[in-house]
């Protein structure tokens, strides 16, 4: 009896312990994922990051304007403009493909090479100044700190691939699910007024047809990007403060872009018309991570 009780409590010991190393390991992962998410954090806000300390992700994806930068199109670290209008890195995690208008790039790893690497014109300006970057974070203390943490065990952490990482695993953190028409969506009938349900039935109409292209993202799931004539078919969420307009930043304002459709389609809308759908754009703003101060600027929010 006595030897039968020794072992069941030697199975419990055991179990105990295994779910005990369990735990640990559990939280142990997460605290990683935290140190590379806030060793990211710095990085994207941190002009060390481009050869000359003149850019860095934030200067063409600021959080006031839903990671995107107000420019038709951005300028690179030579001050030269890139071809293309800066995309809200919001949600970006949900995404399928890449960019305006490469459906080839089909991950953050692949998309990341391009503002390191891209040359004339050059956006952080990688090329062939990658030691002189590199050590130049390998000489800071915060970043020993830092690297240390996000990549324990590591006797070189200071390399492109855990820069990029790091980077990725902070651009995963952007999530923006929580727009007024988000809580409409939920059953919050109260979140939209009167107008913009008028906007929303407008867009979604067969005269319109803007829902044809652009539908509706399911939050925090894979959302197959559209393509149209080539240009992947933009997300409209926080579309009132992600200006200038289209791919090239041709469109200034959202006035513009209805007189685009009215020409495209040879529709006419009216003022009233014009008013609601504005009413459904401004649902679709969600700034709410700007109340998340582990998503904004290290060195001016702790
Ligand atoms: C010089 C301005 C500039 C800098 C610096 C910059 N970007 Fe961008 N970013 C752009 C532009 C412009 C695009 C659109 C490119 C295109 O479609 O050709 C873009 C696109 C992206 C996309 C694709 C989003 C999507 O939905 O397709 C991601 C992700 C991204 N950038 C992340 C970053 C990260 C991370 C950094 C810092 C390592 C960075 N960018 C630095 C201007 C910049
Ligand atoms: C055939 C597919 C299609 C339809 C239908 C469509 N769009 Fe678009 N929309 C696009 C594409 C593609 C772009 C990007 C075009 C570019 O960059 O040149 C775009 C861009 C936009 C933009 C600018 C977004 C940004 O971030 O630059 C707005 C706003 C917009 N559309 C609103 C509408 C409205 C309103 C309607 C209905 C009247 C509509 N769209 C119908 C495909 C479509």
């Amino acid at each position: 009896m006595q030897k039968k009780w020794n072992v069941i409590g030697l199975i419990i010991a055991a179990v105990c312990t295994g779910l005990f190393l369990i735990q640990a390991e559990s939280i142990a992962k997460q605290n990683l994922v935290k140190a590379r998410v806030n060793l990211g954090r710095h990085l994207f806000y941190d002009t060390k990051l481009s050869y000359n300390l003149t850019k860095s992700c934030v200067s063409c994806h600021d959080p006031s304007m839903a990671f995107t930068d107000g420019y038709r199109t951005s300028s690179g670290a030579d001050g030269y403009n890139v071809k293309h209008n800066a995309i809200s890195l919001l949600n970006v995690k949900y995404r399928t493909k890449y960019t305006w208008a490469n459906p080839a790039i089909t991950s953050l790893q692949m998309q990341i090479q391009f503002p390191f690497f891209n040359e004339h014109p050059t956006e952080l300006g990688w090329k062939s100044q990658e030691q002189i970057i590199l050590n130049r974070f390998a000489a800071d203390s915060n970043y020993q700190q830092l690297f240390k943490l996000a990549f324990p065990n590591q006797k070189k952490p200071f390399n492109v691939s855990n820069i990029q990482q790091a980077l990725i695993a902070f651009e995963e953190q952007l999530i923006s699910y929580n727009a007024p028409y988000d809580q409409y969506l939920k059953g919050n009938k109260q979140a939209l007024n009167v107008e913009a349900i008028a906007g929303m039935n407008l867009f979604n109409s067969e005269k319109l047809g803007c829902i044809k292209c652009h539908s509706w993202e399911k939050p925090f799931e894979k959302n197959e990007s559209k393509f149209s004539f080539g240009i992947r078919v933009p997300s409209l969420r926080n579309v009132m403060i992600t200006g200038p307009y289209m791919h090239d930043g041709s469109i200034d304002n959202i006035f513009a872009v209805f007189r685009y459709y009215e020409n495209k389609k040879s529709l006419n809308l009216s003022n009233t018309e014009q008013q609601a759908l504005i009413a459904f754009f401004n649902a679709l703003t969600d700034t709410s991570y700007l109340s998340k101060k582990e998503l904004l600027n290290p060195f001016q929010y702790q």
